[in-house]
Protein backbone atom coordinates (compact mmCIF):
# COMPACT_ATOMS: atom_id res chain seq x y z
CA UNK A 1 0.00 0.00 0.00
CA UNK A 2 1.13 3.40 -0.81
CA UNK A 3 0.20 6.71 0.70
CA UNK A 4 0.52 10.34 0.72
CA UNK A 5 0.30 11.92 3.88
CA UNK A 6 0.58 15.94 3.18
CA UNK A 7 1.79 18.22 6.54
CA UNK A 8 4.37 15.10 7.52
CA UNK A 9 6.82 17.47 9.19
CA UNK A 10 4.68 18.77 11.15
CA UNK A 11 3.71 18.09 15.10
CA UNK A 12 0.48 15.74 14.25
CA UNK A 13 2.09 14.65 11.28
CA UNK A 14 5.22 13.52 11.90
CA UNK A 15 4.01 11.17 14.88
CA UNK A 16 1.83 9.60 12.18
CA UNK A 17 4.49 8.94 9.65
CA UNK A 18 6.57 7.49 12.36
CA UNK A 19 3.78 5.14 13.54
CA UNK A 20 2.54 4.48 10.43
CA UNK A 21 6.42 3.16 9.54
CA UNK A 22 6.71 1.24 13.06
CA UNK A 23 3.44 -0.33 12.86
CA UNK A 24 2.24 -0.89 9.58
CA UNK A 25 5.10 -3.18 7.28
CA UNK A 26 3.12 -3.06 4.37
CA UNK A 27 2.86 0.68 3.91
CA UNK A 28 5.21 3.65 1.70
CA UNK A 29 4.79 6.91 2.66
CA UNK A 30 4.91 10.20 0.15
CA UNK A 31 5.06 13.13 2.62
CA UNK A 32 4.12 16.11 0.86
CA UNK A 33 5.20 19.23 2.23
CA UNK A 34 5.95 22.77 1.87
CA UNK A 35 8.33 22.92 4.94
CA UNK A 36 6.57 26.42 5.95
CA UNK A 37 8.06 27.56 9.33
CA UNK A 38 6.21 25.07 11.15
CA UNK A 39 7.64 22.06 9.47
CA UNK A 40 10.79 20.98 10.59
CA UNK A 41 13.39 18.12 9.37
CA UNK A 42 14.26 17.60 12.69
CA UNK A 43 11.24 15.91 13.39
CA UNK A 44 11.89 12.74 11.23
CA UNK A 45 15.30 12.88 11.34
CA UNK A 46 15.29 9.45 12.78
CA UNK A 47 13.38 7.85 10.24
CA UNK A 48 14.49 10.08 6.88
CA UNK A 49 17.01 6.96 5.57
CA UNK A 50 14.27 4.61 5.69
CA UNK A 51 13.21 2.85 2.11
CA UNK A 52 9.74 3.46 2.69
CA UNK A 53 9.94 6.86 3.05
CA UNK A 54 10.16 10.02 0.84
CA UNK A 55 9.48 13.44 1.43
CA UNK A 56 8.18 15.97 -1.46
CA UNK A 57 8.77 19.44 -0.81
CA UNK A 58 5.69 20.26 -2.79
CA UNK A 59 2.77 22.86 -1.33
CA UNK A 60 -0.47 21.73 -1.37
CA UNK A 61 -1.53 24.86 -3.86
CA UNK A 62 0.74 23.80 -6.51
CA UNK A 63 -1.29 21.69 -9.05
CA UNK A 64 1.27 20.76 -11.31
CA UNK A 65 3.73 19.84 -8.40
CA UNK A 66 0.88 17.66 -6.61
CA UNK A 67 -0.02 15.81 -10.05
CA UNK A 68 3.67 15.24 -11.05
CA UNK A 69 3.26 13.57 -7.20
CA UNK A 70 0.32 11.54 -7.71
CA UNK A 71 2.12 10.40 -11.73
CA UNK A 72 5.40 9.69 -11.18
CA UNK A 73 4.95 8.27 -7.60
CA UNK A 74 1.50 6.15 -8.03
CA UNK A 75 -0.27 4.49 -7.75
CA UNK A 76 -1.35 5.79 -4.30
CA UNK A 77 -3.92 3.68 -2.78
CA UNK A 78 -5.05 6.84 0.12
CA UNK A 79 -4.28 10.43 0.83
CA UNK A 80 -4.27 11.57 4.95
CA UNK A 81 -4.62 15.30 4.25
CA UNK A 82 -3.02 16.91 7.66
CA UNK A 83 -1.37 20.01 5.91
CA UNK A 84 -2.80 23.28 6.97
CA UNK A 85 -1.92 26.61 8.82
CA UNK A 86 -2.87 25.45 12.44
CA UNK A 87 -2.27 28.55 14.47
CA UNK A 88 -5.47 30.20 15.61
CA UNK A 89 -3.47 33.37 16.77
CA UNK A 90 -1.76 34.04 13.46
CA UNK A 91 -4.79 33.81 11.81
CA UNK A 92 -5.66 36.57 13.68
CA UNK A 93 -2.95 38.40 12.62
CA UNK A 94 -4.00 37.42 8.38
CA UNK A 95 -6.62 34.83 7.38
CA UNK A 96 -4.70 34.85 3.60
CA UNK A 97 -2.59 32.18 4.27
CA UNK A 98 -5.03 30.03 6.01
CA UNK A 99 -7.71 30.53 3.13
CA UNK A 100 -4.83 29.58 0.55
CA UNK A 101 -3.44 26.36 1.98
CA UNK A 102 -6.26 25.11 4.10
CA UNK A 103 -9.04 26.16 1.50
CA UNK A 104 -7.68 26.55 -1.85
CA UNK A 105 -5.07 23.73 -1.24
CA UNK A 106 -7.58 21.41 0.12
CA UNK A 107 -9.40 21.91 -3.25
CA UNK A 108 -6.61 20.66 -5.41
CA UNK A 109 -5.70 18.28 -3.10
CA UNK A 110 -9.18 16.57 -3.59
CA UNK A 111 -9.45 16.96 -7.18
CA UNK A 112 -5.43 15.94 -7.66
CA UNK A 113 -6.74 12.75 -6.14
CA UNK A 114 -9.64 11.98 -7.40
CA UNK A 115 -8.68 12.53 -11.22
CA UNK A 116 -5.54 10.25 -10.19
CA UNK A 117 -8.26 7.38 -8.74
CA UNK A 118 -6.70 7.36 -5.02
CA UNK A 119 -9.53 5.08 -2.97
CA UNK A 120 -9.56 7.27 -0.10
CA UNK A 121 -8.93 10.55 1.08
CA UNK A 122 -8.75 11.41 5.03
CA UNK A 123 -9.24 15.03 5.13
CA UNK A 124 -7.98 15.96 9.09
CA UNK A 125 -10.32 18.41 10.56
CA UNK A 126 -10.91 20.09 13.80
CA UNK A 127 -13.38 20.34 16.51
CA UNK A 128 -12.98 23.85 16.37
CA UNK A 129 -15.21 24.10 12.92
CA UNK A 130 -18.32 23.49 15.74
CA UNK A 131 -17.12 26.79 17.40
CA UNK A 132 -17.79 27.12 20.97
CA UNK A 133 -19.64 25.57 23.89
CA UNK A 134 -21.08 27.52 27.04
CA UNK A 135 -21.20 25.82 30.51
CA UNK A 136 -22.31 22.34 29.23
CA UNK A 137 -22.35 19.50 26.37
CA UNK A 138 -20.73 18.52 23.92
CA UNK A 139 -19.99 18.45 20.47
CA UNK A 140 -21.33 15.68 18.14
CA UNK A 141 -20.89 15.00 14.45
CA UNK A 142 -24.13 16.76 13.36
CA UNK A 143 -23.82 19.69 15.76
CA UNK A 144 -24.04 22.40 13.32
CA UNK A 145 -20.47 24.08 12.13
CA UNK A 146 -20.07 27.84 13.39
CA UNK A 147 -16.33 28.77 13.12
CA UNK A 148 -15.48 31.92 14.79
CA UNK A 149 -11.48 32.40 14.29
CA UNK A 150 -10.24 32.95 10.24
CA UNK A 151 -8.36 29.13 11.27
CA UNK A 152 -11.45 27.93 12.01
CA UNK A 153 -13.22 29.13 9.52
CA UNK A 154 -10.67 28.28 6.81
CA UNK A 155 -11.00 24.53 8.51
CA UNK A 156 -14.46 24.48 8.47
CA UNK A 157 -14.33 25.21 4.54
CA UNK A 158 -11.58 22.31 3.92
CA UNK A 159 -14.23 19.78 5.79
CA UNK A 160 -17.21 21.05 3.59
CA UNK A 161 -15.40 20.91 0.79
CA UNK A 162 -14.35 17.05 1.01
CA UNK A 163 -18.01 16.50 2.12
CA UNK A 164 -18.89 17.92 -1.54
CA UNK A 165 -16.67 15.74 -2.99
CA UNK A 166 -18.79 12.75 -1.64
CA UNK A 167 -21.52 14.26 -2.19
CA UNK A 168 -21.16 15.53 -5.57
CA UNK A 169 -18.56 12.77 -7.10
CA UNK A 170 -19.32 9.87 -4.78
CA UNK A 171 -15.32 10.37 -3.84
CA UNK A 172 -14.30 8.21 -0.96
CA UNK A 173 -14.17 10.35 1.84
CA UNK A 174 -13.77 10.43 5.28
CA UNK A 175 -13.47 13.26 8.09
CA UNK A 176 -12.63 12.81 11.44
CA UNK A 177 -13.05 16.20 14.06
CA UNK A 178 -10.25 15.84 16.68
CA UNK A 179 -9.64 17.99 19.61
CA UNK A 180 -6.43 19.91 21.20
CA UNK A 181 -3.49 17.21 21.03
CA UNK A 182 -0.32 17.89 22.98
CA UNK A 183 2.77 16.02 23.48
CA UNK A 184 6.68 15.86 21.80
CA UNK A 185 7.48 17.60 18.67
CA UNK A 186 4.67 20.41 18.92
CA UNK A 187 5.79 24.08 17.41
CA UNK A 188 6.17 26.02 20.93
CA UNK A 189 3.86 28.80 19.58
CA UNK A 190 0.81 26.74 20.75
CA UNK A 191 -0.03 26.75 24.87
CA UNK A 192 1.16 23.31 26.18
CA UNK A 193 4.87 23.36 24.76
CA UNK A 194 4.85 27.42 24.90
CA UNK A 195 4.24 27.20 28.86
CA UNK A 196 6.79 24.24 29.21
CA UNK A 197 9.45 25.76 26.90
CA UNK A 198 8.92 29.60 28.94
CA UNK A 199 9.16 27.77 32.18
CA UNK A 200 12.14 26.00 31.48
CA UNK A 201 13.95 29.57 30.28
CA UNK A 202 12.81 31.13 33.53
CA UNK A 203 10.33 32.89 31.43
CA UNK A 204 6.82 34.02 32.62
CA UNK A 205 2.93 31.70 31.36
CA UNK A 206 1.38 34.24 29.86
CA UNK A 207 -2.52 33.30 30.09
CA UNK A 208 -4.67 34.76 27.91
CA UNK A 209 -7.61 36.57 29.92
CA UNK A 210 -9.59 34.82 33.13
CA UNK A 211 -8.00 31.37 32.14
CA UNK A 212 -11.26 30.15 32.10
CA UNK A 213 -11.51 28.82 29.18
CA UNK A 214 -11.55 24.61 28.17
CA UNK A 215 -9.70 22.51 25.70
CA UNK A 216 -10.53 19.06 25.47
CA UNK A 217 -6.61 17.62 25.36
CA UNK A 218 -5.68 14.42 23.75
CA UNK A 219 -1.78 12.94 23.26
CA UNK A 220 -0.95 13.20 19.88
CA UNK A 221 -0.38 9.26 19.75
CA UNK A 222 -3.70 8.31 20.38
CA UNK A 223 -5.18 10.71 17.98
CA UNK A 224 -2.30 8.89 15.14
CA UNK A 225 -3.92 5.74 16.46
CA UNK A 226 -7.71 6.88 15.40
CA UNK A 227 -6.61 8.31 12.24
CA UNK A 228 -5.14 4.72 10.84
CA UNK A 229 -8.65 3.28 12.11
CA UNK A 230 -10.75 5.84 10.07
CA UNK A 231 -8.69 5.34 7.08
CA UNK A 232 -8.83 1.92 7.10
CA UNK A 233 -12.35 1.00 8.93
CA UNK A 234 -14.20 4.41 8.38
CA UNK A 235 -17.16 4.93 6.15
CA UNK A 236 -17.14 6.58 3.03
CA UNK A 237 -18.61 9.99 3.43
CA UNK A 238 -19.08 10.44 7.43
CA UNK A 239 -17.56 11.95 10.06
CA UNK A 240 -15.55 10.86 13.08
CA UNK A 241 -15.23 13.34 16.10
CA UNK A 242 -12.11 12.14 18.32
CA UNK A 243 -11.48 13.69 21.87
CA UNK A 244 -9.83 12.69 25.20
CA UNK A 245 -12.87 13.08 27.40
CA UNK A 246 -10.34 15.49 29.50
CA UNK A 247 -11.46 18.62 29.84
CA UNK A 248 -9.17 21.46 31.50
CA UNK A 249 -9.41 25.10 31.95
CA UNK A 250 -6.23 26.87 30.71
CA UNK A 251 -5.47 28.04 34.34
CA UNK A 252 -5.64 24.40 35.56
CA UNK A 253 -3.19 23.23 32.23
CA UNK A 254 -0.55 26.55 33.75
CA UNK A 255 -0.91 24.70 37.44
CA UNK A 256 -0.33 21.68 36.77
CA UNK A 257 2.62 23.11 34.28
CA UNK A 258 4.09 25.04 37.00
CA UNK A 259 4.33 21.96 39.45
CA UNK A 260 5.71 19.90 37.26
CA UNK A 261 8.57 22.15 36.48
CA UNK A 262 8.74 23.18 39.96
CA UNK A 263 8.13 26.45 39.64
CA UNK A 264 6.01 29.58 41.76
CA UNK A 265 2.53 30.48 40.41
CA UNK A 266 3.81 33.49 39.94
CA UNK A 267 5.28 32.32 36.99
CA UNK A 268 1.34 32.20 35.68
CA UNK A 269 0.84 36.14 34.43
CA UNK A 270 -2.36 37.05 33.01
CA UNK A 271 -2.35 38.69 29.99
CA UNK A 272 -4.72 40.57 27.44
CA UNK A 273 -7.51 37.68 25.93
CA UNK A 274 -7.33 36.44 22.25
CA UNK A 275 -9.83 38.47 20.05
CA UNK A 276 -12.98 35.86 19.66
CA UNK A 277 -11.89 33.45 22.04
CA UNK A 278 -13.59 30.48 22.16
CA UNK A 279 -14.45 29.49 25.55
CA UNK A 280 -15.07 25.77 25.90
CA UNK A 281 -14.54 22.72 23.46
CA UNK A 282 -15.63 19.64 24.47
CA UNK A 283 -15.85 16.32 22.54
CA UNK A 284 -18.53 13.65 22.24
CA UNK A 285 -16.70 10.75 20.60
CA UNK A 286 -19.00 8.15 21.24
CA UNK A 287 -19.56 7.06 17.67
CA UNK A 288 -15.20 6.13 17.22
CA UNK A 289 -15.35 4.61 20.06
CA UNK A 290 -18.74 2.38 19.12
CA UNK A 291 -18.39 1.66 15.64
CA UNK A 292 -14.49 1.42 15.10
CA UNK A 293 -13.48 0.34 19.05
CA UNK A 294 -10.77 3.30 19.60
CA UNK A 295 -10.54 5.08 23.16
CA UNK A 296 -8.08 7.25 24.26
CA UNK A 297 -5.19 5.48 26.51
CA UNK A 298 -2.69 7.77 27.35
CA UNK A 299 -3.94 9.76 31.02
CA UNK A 300 -3.96 13.25 31.03
CA UNK A 301 -0.91 12.94 33.99
CA UNK A 302 1.03 10.82 32.27
CA UNK A 303 0.86 11.71 28.88
CA UNK A 304 2.08 15.82 30.15
CA UNK A 305 4.48 14.32 32.63
CA UNK A 306 6.42 13.16 29.18
CA UNK A 307 5.71 15.88 27.26
CA UNK A 308 7.78 17.81 29.73
CA UNK A 309 10.37 15.19 30.00
CA UNK A 310 10.51 15.39 26.33
CA UNK A 311 10.99 19.18 25.92
CA UNK A 312 13.45 19.34 28.89
CA UNK A 313 15.85 16.29 27.18
CA UNK A 314 15.60 18.12 23.72
CA UNK A 315 15.99 21.70 24.52
CA UNK A 316 18.26 21.90 21.55
CA UNK A 317 15.45 21.44 19.06
CA UNK A 318 13.32 23.99 20.75
CA UNK A 319 15.55 26.20 21.57
CA UNK A 320 16.49 26.70 17.64
CA UNK A 321 12.92 26.97 16.92
CA UNK A 322 13.12 29.89 19.39
CA UNK A 323 16.15 31.45 18.50
CA UNK A 324 15.10 31.61 14.85
CA UNK A 325 18.23 29.40 13.81
CA UNK A 326 16.42 26.94 11.97
CA UNK A 327 14.49 29.31 10.42
CA UNK A 328 17.91 30.89 8.62
CA UNK A 329 19.51 27.02 8.45
CA UNK A 330 16.17 26.35 6.52
CA UNK A 331 16.31 28.95 4.09
CA UNK A 332 19.85 28.68 3.14
CA UNK A 333 19.31 25.01 2.88
CA UNK A 334 16.21 24.59 1.09
CA UNK A 335 15.46 28.33 -0.06
CA UNK A 336 11.59 29.58 0.02
CA UNK A 337 9.12 28.06 -1.89
P1 LIG B 1 1.50 21.98 12.29
O1 LIG B 1 1.32 23.44 12.10
O2 LIG B 1 2.41 21.50 13.36
O3 LIG B 1 2.04 21.33 10.92
C1 LIG B 1 1.52 21.69 9.67
C2 LIG B 1 2.41 21.08 8.59
O4 LIG B 1 1.81 21.38 7.32
C3 LIG B 1 3.83 21.65 8.57
O5 LIG B 1 4.77 20.60 8.42
C4 LIG B 1 3.85 22.56 7.35
O6 LIG B 1 5.12 22.66 6.74
C5 LIG B 1 2.83 21.87 6.44
N1 LIG B 1 2.18 22.79 5.50
C6 LIG B 1 1.62 24.00 5.78
N2 LIG B 1 1.17 24.56 4.63
C7 LIG B 1 1.42 23.70 3.62
C8 LIG B 1 1.17 23.70 2.23
N3 LIG B 1 0.59 24.73 1.62
N4 LIG B 1 1.54 22.61 1.50
C9 LIG B 1 2.15 21.55 2.09
N5 LIG B 1 2.46 21.51 3.40
C10 LIG B 1 2.08 22.57 4.17
O7 LIG B 1 0.04 21.38 12.45
P2 LIG B 1 -0.50 20.22 13.43
O8 LIG B 1 -0.78 20.82 14.75
O9 LIG B 1 0.38 19.03 13.29
O10 LIG B 1 -1.92 19.92 12.73
C11 LIG B 1 -2.00 19.01 11.65
C12 LIG B 1 -3.45 18.96 11.17
O11 LIG B 1 -4.28 18.52 12.22
C13 LIG B 1 -3.99 20.31 10.71
O12 LIG B 1 -4.81 20.09 9.59
C14 LIG B 1 -4.81 20.79 11.91
O13 LIG B 1 -5.86 21.63 11.48
C15 LIG B 1 -5.34 19.46 12.43
N6 LIG B 1 -5.65 19.43 13.88
C16 LIG B 1 -4.70 19.84 14.78
C17 LIG B 1 -4.99 19.76 16.14
C18 LIG B 1 -3.98 20.19 17.18
O14 LIG B 1 -4.31 20.23 18.37
N7 LIG B 1 -2.75 20.51 16.82
C19 LIG B 1 -6.22 19.24 16.58
C20 LIG B 1 -7.16 18.84 15.61
C21 LIG B 1 -6.86 18.93 14.26
O1 LIG C 1 -9.12 22.18 19.14
C1 LIG C 1 -8.22 21.81 18.14
C2 LIG C 1 -7.32 22.97 17.82
O2 LIG C 1 -6.43 23.13 18.93
C3 LIG C 1 -6.53 22.79 16.54
O3 LIG C 1 -7.43 22.75 15.45
C4 LIG C 1 -5.51 23.93 16.34
O4 LIG C 1 -4.70 23.68 15.20
C5 LIG C 1 -4.63 24.00 17.56
O5 LIG C 1 -3.74 25.10 17.45
C6 LIG C 1 -5.49 24.16 18.84
O6 LIG C 1 -6.13 25.46 18.87
P1 LIG C 1 -6.24 26.31 20.23
O7 LIG C 1 -6.44 27.72 19.87
O8 LIG C 1 -7.18 25.68 21.17
O9 LIG C 1 -4.73 26.04 20.78
P2 LIG C 1 -3.65 27.01 21.44
O10 LIG C 1 -2.55 26.12 21.93
O11 LIG C 1 -3.29 28.16 20.59
O12 LIG C 1 -4.43 27.58 22.72
C7 LIG C 1 -5.00 26.71 23.69
C8 LIG C 1 -5.70 27.58 24.72
O13 LIG C 1 -4.70 28.29 25.46
C9 LIG C 1 -6.60 28.63 24.14
O14 LIG C 1 -7.74 28.79 24.98
C10 LIG C 1 -5.77 29.91 24.16
C11 LIG C 1 -4.89 29.71 25.39
N1 LIG C 1 -3.55 30.32 25.32
C12 LIG C 1 -2.78 30.07 24.23
C13 LIG C 1 -1.52 30.62 24.12
C14 LIG C 1 -0.66 30.35 22.89
C15 LIG C 1 -3.07 31.10 26.39
O15 LIG C 1 -3.77 31.30 27.40
N2 LIG C 1 -1.82 31.63 26.27
C16 LIG C 1 -1.02 31.44 25.18
O16 LIG C 1 0.11 32.00 25.15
Amino acid sequence: MRIVVTGGLGFIGSHLVRWILQHQPQVDIINVDALTYAGNLENLADIADNPRYQWQRISITDRPGLEAVFRDQGPIDAVMHLAAESHVDRSIQSGVPFVETNVLGTQILLEVARNAGVSRFLQVSTDEVYGSLGGTGSFVEHTPLSPNSPYSASKAGSDLLARAAFETYGQDVVITRCSNNYGPYQFPEKLIPLFITNGLDGKSLPLYGDGLNVRDWLYVEDHVRALWMVLNQGKAGEVYNIGGNNERSNREVAQTLVSLMHLPETAIVPVPDRLGHDRRYAIDSSKIQETLGWRPETPWEQGLALTVQWYRSRRAWWESIKNGTYKDYYRDQYGTL
